[in-house]
């Protein structure tokens, strides 16, 4: 039986990924390990809370003892690692948070599965879960592929460069099983209202502005976040230990012109006049170091496992605006609190 400990469960993807192991997987024990920093929350995962191959625990990735001692109680065989400091804007704002969970985090988790698993790795495996920033950012042309140069250009791909580093370190150093996959942008339920596609759905039912950096012409190549885990489902079992998998959607939109397909829709969902969401945008000051694009080849995954993503981007977009609005209480209970401190201190400097 596979007892597997998925770290950062709470959150976006992780609380996607736990619900899919969870639910297709009832044979085997997953744990989530979550210390439920701002972008945790157990309300992510309600409807599984009750299955009986599911435990929650709250906890620090980066606390080595704890970790030991959790590697003792539940004798896990294999650890999907989700958890980290995600957003870029805060990463400029305190990017030893970033080093902290991301890096040493990452090592901690490497250490203690590394240990109590040494003198018998077999069918053993460590999966980290990271993203496609650590390529750096391309101009209008070309794609990241596995082979890509690391060249991570804000603290937050910096710290998650600097923990995929260490779990290939692990791999050829101590023999460990891992296997790395790189994802672009996620997008869907649950994804917290920092990050640019809730952010303006949240303003957008409130009639608040729409805070585009620059001029809006960056590109991001954006993923339905149940293919992204689909995607982890697929490589976790049938993909080779010590490779790097890309994962993308193929998919790639300028800020500007996302915000005014989701514009669009928004106002006919929420029955207001065609344009009414797009009097909302705002052009603000950019953000520093801004990655111009990002663009990935996914047909390694493709080919050798034969995963392509599922949804259309309208499509998926449609789905995610009906989430949040049938889930109003969710987004205000995030908004709350210490989320109207972050957002005066990140958006009236602009
Ligand atoms: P998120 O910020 O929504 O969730 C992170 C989770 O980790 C939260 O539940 C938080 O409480 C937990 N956590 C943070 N620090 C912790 C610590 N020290 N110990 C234990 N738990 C801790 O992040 P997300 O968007 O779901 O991203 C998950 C992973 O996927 C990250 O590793 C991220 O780098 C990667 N990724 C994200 C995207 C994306 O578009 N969101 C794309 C590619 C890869
Ligand atoms: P974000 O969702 O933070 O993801 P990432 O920076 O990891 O790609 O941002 C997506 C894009 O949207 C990015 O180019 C920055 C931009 N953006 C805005 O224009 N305004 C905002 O308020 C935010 C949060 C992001």
């Amino acid at each position: 039986m596979k007892k597997i400990l998925i770290t950062g469960g709470a959150g976006f993807i992780g609380s996607h990924l736990t619900r899919l192991f969870v639910t297709k997987y009832p044979e085997y024990q997953i744990v989530n390990l979550d210390k439920l920093t701002y972008a945790g929350n157990l309300e992510n995962l309600k409807d599984i809370e009750g299955c009986s191959n599911y435990t929650f625990v709250k906890g620090d990735i980066a606390d080595l003892a704890f970790l030991h001692s959790l590697f003792n109680q539940y004798d896990f065989t294999a650890v999907l690692h989700c958890a980290a400091e995600s957003h870029v804007d805060r990463s400029i704002t305190d990017p030893l948070a970033f080093v902290t969970t991301n890096v040493v985090g990452t090592v901690s988790l490497l250490q203690a599965a590394k240990e109590h698993w040494k003198g018998n790795m077999e069918g053993k495996l460590f999966y980290h879960i990271s993203t496609d920033e650590v390529y750096g950012s391309l101009g209008a042309e070309g794609f990241f592929y596995e082979t890509t140069s690391y060249d991570p250009r804000s603290p937050y791909s910096a710290s998650k460069a600097s923990s995929d580093h260490f779990v290939r370190a692990f791999y050829h150093t101590y023999h460990l099983p891992v296997k790395i996959s790189n994802c672009s942008n996620n997008y869907g339920p649950f994804h917290f209202p920092e990050k640019l596609i809730p952010l303006c759905i949240h303003n957008i039912i409130n009639h608040k502005p729409l805070p585009i950096y620059g001029k809006g012409e960056n590109v991001r190549d954006w993923l339905y976040v149940e293919d992204h885990v689909r995607a982890i489902d697929t490589i976790f079992h049938h993909g080779r230990v010590g490779e790097t998998y890309n994962i993308g959607g193929h998919n790639e939109w300028t800020n500007i012109d996302l915000i005014r397909e989701l514009c669009k829709q928004m106002d006919a969902k929420l029955g207001r006049p065609a344009g009414s969401a797009e009097q909302l945008i705002t052009f603000v000051k950019d953000r520093a170091g801004h990655d111009l694009r990002y663009a990935i080849d996914a047909s390694k995954l493709q080919h050798e496992l034969n995963w392509t993503p599922s949804l259309q981007f309208e499509e998926g977009l449609s789905k995610t605006i009906d989430w949040y609005l049938a889930n109003t209480d969710w987004l205000k209970n995030v908004t709350s609190g210490n989320y109207q401190k972050y957002y005066e201190d990140q958006y009236n400097k602009r």
